[in-house]
C-alpha cells in the first residue's frame, strides 16, 4: 500500500505498535478499563487534543476541531474478555483470566493512530469526535455512553467503527450494505414445581419434564412462528435441573441467545417464548418467569456512511480488496445502539488469514493490520470533511 497518509504515519508505527502490545499485556473486563482508558486519554492530550473522560463510566472522547464545518466520529472498543490466554506471546496478558481475544487492544491504538495523525497534518475542515468505548463485549458500554449523552455533548453528522476479521487477508476490507449483523437477547427462564424424593414422584411437580418440554417447543418459535424470508436464531446454551440421583428438584434454569436481524422479529420472538413457557409450565402446574435481555441492537449500515467508508478503503487497498457485498453475520456489536441514532457504517478490517478466531485462547490481533485501520479512518475524516 503507496498512499501519502501511509507515508506520515510510517515513522510511528513503531510506536503504535507498542501500545497496542502494552494494551494486550494489560486487558481489561469492560466497564473496568481504568488504565487502558487513563493510557487513551494521555496519548490524546500529548497530542494536543481536548479530551473528556468518564463519558459512560471508563468512556473517553477526544474532540479535534479545524475551522468551520460539519462534526462526525469514530469509534473503537477497549474492553477484553474473560477468556485465559494461551498464546504464549512475549507480550501475553499479565491478568490472569483476562485476555484481548477479540482485537480491541488494536481497535483503540488504530483510532489513537489516526488521532495523532490528524492532530499533525489538521487536512479536514470541521470536529472529529474520537469515542473510546468501553464495555462492548454484551455489558451495555454504548448504552452507557449514550445515558451520559454522548451525541447531545457530542453531536456528530455520521459515526464510523471497524472491527477486525480473521480470516480475511491482510489489506483487504469488507463491509455488508444494509443489515450487517444481528440483534442479540438473552434470556433466563426460571421454572419453578415442587420437589420430591426421586422414588415419589406423585409429590412432586417435576420441573425436569418441565424444562425438557419447554426446550423443544420453543424450538418451534423460529420454524413455526419466523416467516421463512426473515432470520432468526435461537439457542438453549443452558440446562440446568437437579443435583442428585434420587431426588426430584424443585426448580430449573433454562437459558440461552436470541438473534434476529430486525428488532419487530426479536419482539415476536420474545412474546411466543413468554407465551410458550408461561403456558406449558402452567400445564404442568408450574410456574415460569422469563427474563429476557436485548443486550445489542440489530446493526444497519447507512447507504451514504457505507459508500463514503467503503470509498476510502477502495482508495487505499483497491476496488478488487474492498468487498462492498460482504455477508451478513449473525454476530452482534454494540456500536449498533449508536448506529441507530446516528447514521453510521461498520467496515471489516482483515486480520489475515492465518488468525485464530475471535474469542479464542489463542487469537492475537494482526499488528502488521495497524497501518490500514489508521489510514482508513484518516481517509474517512479527510473525505467526510474535505477543505
Ligand atoms: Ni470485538
Amino acid at each position: 500500500m503507496t498512499h501519502p497518509i501511509l507515508d506520515h504515519i510510517r515513522p510511528y508505527l513503531p510506536e503504535l505498535t507498542a501500545i497496542r502490545q502494552d494494551i494486550h499485556a494489560h486487558p481489561e473486563l469492560g466497564l473496568e478499563e481504568h488504565r487502558t482508558a487513563d493510557l487513551v486519554a494521555r496519548q490524546l492530550e500529548a497530542w494536543g487534543i481536548e479530551v473528556h473522560r468518564g463519558v459512560g463510566k471508563t468512556g473517553v472522547v477526544g474532540v479535534l476541531r479545524n475551522g468551520s464545518g460539519p462534526a462526525i466520529g469514530l469509534r473503537a472498543d477497549m474492553d477484553a474478555l474473560p477468556i485465559e490466554e494461551q498464546t504464549n506471546l512475549p507480550y501475553s496478558s499479565r491478568n490472569a483470566g483476562v485476555m484481548h481475544a477479540c482485537g480491541h487492544d488494536g481497535h483503540t491504538t488504530m483510532l489513537l493512530g489516526a488521532a495523532r495523525y490528524l492532530a499533525e497534518t489538521r487536512n479536514f475542515s470541521g470536529t472529529v469526535n474520537f469515542i473510546f468505548q468501553p464495555g462492548e463485549e454484551g455489558v451495555g458500554g454504548a448504552l452507557a455512553m449514550l445515558a451520559d449523552e454522548l451525541f447531545e455533548r457530542f453531536p456528530c453528522e455520521a459515526i464510523f467503527g471497524m472491527h477486525n476479521a480473521p480470516g480475511m487477508p491482510l489489506g483487504k476490507f469488507g463491509i455488508s450494505p444494509g443489515n450487517g449483523m444481528a440483534a442479540g437477547a438473552f434470556f433466563d427462564i426460571t421454572i419453578t414445581g415442587r420437589g420430591a424424593h426421586g422414588a415419589r414422584p406423585e409429590e412432586s411437580i417435576d420441573p425436569v419434564l418441565v424444562a425438557s418440554a419447554l426446550a423443544s417447543a420453543l424450538q418451534s418459535i423460529v420454524s413455526r412462528n419466523i416467516s421463512p424470508s426473515d432470520t432468526a436464531v435461537l439457542s438453549i446454551t443452558r440446562l440446568l435441573v437437579g443435583d442428585a440421583y434420587n431426588v426430584i428438584p424443585e426448580t430449573g434454569l433454562l437459558g440461552g441467545t436470541v438473534r434476529t436481524m430486525k428488532r419487530e422479529t426479536m419482539a415476536l420472538i420474545e412474546a411466543n417464548m413468554r407465551r410458550l413457557a408461561t403456558s406449558i409450565a402452567a400445564g404442568f402446574g408450574a410456574e415460569a418467569v422469563v427474563d429476557f435481555r436485548l443486550i445489542f441492537a440489530p446493526l444497519v449500515n447507512d447507504a451514504a456512511q457505507t459508500k463514503v467508508i467503503a470509498d476510502a478503503a477502495a482508495g487505499l487497498v483497491g476496488e478488487a480488496d474492498t468487498n462492498r457485498n460482504q455477508p451478513p453475520i449473525m454476530a452482534s456489536e454494540d456500536f449498533a445502539f449508536m448506529m441507530e441514532k446516528v447514521p453510521g457504517a461498520y467496515i471489516n478490517l482483515g486480520n489475515g488469514a492465518e488468525s485464530s478466531p475471535v474469542h479464542n485462547h489463542h487469537y492475537n490481533f494482526n499488528d502488521a493490520a495497524i497501518p490500514y485501520g489508521v489510514s482508513l479512518y484518516a481517509a474517512v475524516v479527510e473525505s467526510k470533511l474535505a477543505k
